[in-house]
């Protein structure tokens, strides 16, 4: 079994898919918050999932935060770290030290909507200002380049002509992100 480490900031529905999936070659062992009192950290405390909240902002930069991730994560034994719904940017270090073995899910089409500045509702909102008529979700490995990594699965979806950012996000978590990142997780960690 592979120790994964789920670094979250916000509802959490992607942790949620994760622990209802029931992984049979990973377990989450920590759950780490960048944001003090997100859902996210209740979803894994009633899933007995150890916890943690170590807020961005007490850190005065980038590297200083991924400094402290390291160093916990190398302590607590983790093989797989994923990013579900984790909206701070990781200092290069931390992808050479965890090279291969960092999963994010990006609510897009990659290369579509993607890199910095294109995060949460904001992607939606693009979507539908350029009116696309699919959109999607990827999970991808987390490289220094922002969005940039290997694919490792993706999963269209339609855009519908009275669609808001909320109700495409919502389609797009529901039909794309909750499928597919359980399964890449489990592909990644049978692999490992
Ligand atoms: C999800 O849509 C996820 O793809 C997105 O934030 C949402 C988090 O929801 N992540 C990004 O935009 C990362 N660039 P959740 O907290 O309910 O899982």
């Amino acid at each position: 079994m592979k120790r994964i480490a789920v670094l979250v900031s916000g509802g959490g529905t992607n942790l949620q898919a994760l622990i209802d999936y029931k992984l049979k070659s990973g377990e989450i062992v920590l759950v780490v918050s960048s944001k003090e009192g997100a859902f996210a950290l209740t979803r894994a405390e009633n899933a007995g999932i150890k916890t943690l909240t170590l807020p961005r902002k007490n850190f005065p930069d980038s590297k200083s935060y991924s400094e402290e991730l390291i160093q916990l994560f190398l302590e607590q034994d983790i093989d797989v770290i994923v990013l579900a719904g984790f909206m701070t940017v990781l200092d290069d270090s931390f992808c050479a030290v965890f090279k291969g073995r960092i999963v994010n899910v990006h609510p897009a089409l990659i290369p579509s909507f993607c890199g910095v500045g294109y995060y949460g509702l904001k992607v939606h909102e693009e979507a539908l200002k350029r009116g696309v008529k699919i959109t999607g979700a990827t999970v991808h490995i987390v490289t220094p380049e922002c969005d940039g990594g290997p694919i490792l699965a993706q999963k269209a979806v339609e855009v519908r002509d009275n669609d808001t950012p909320e109700t495409l996000q919502r389609r797009v978590m529901e039909e794309a992100e909750w499928v597919i990142l359980p399964e890449a997780v489990e592909k990644l960690c049978a692999k490992l």
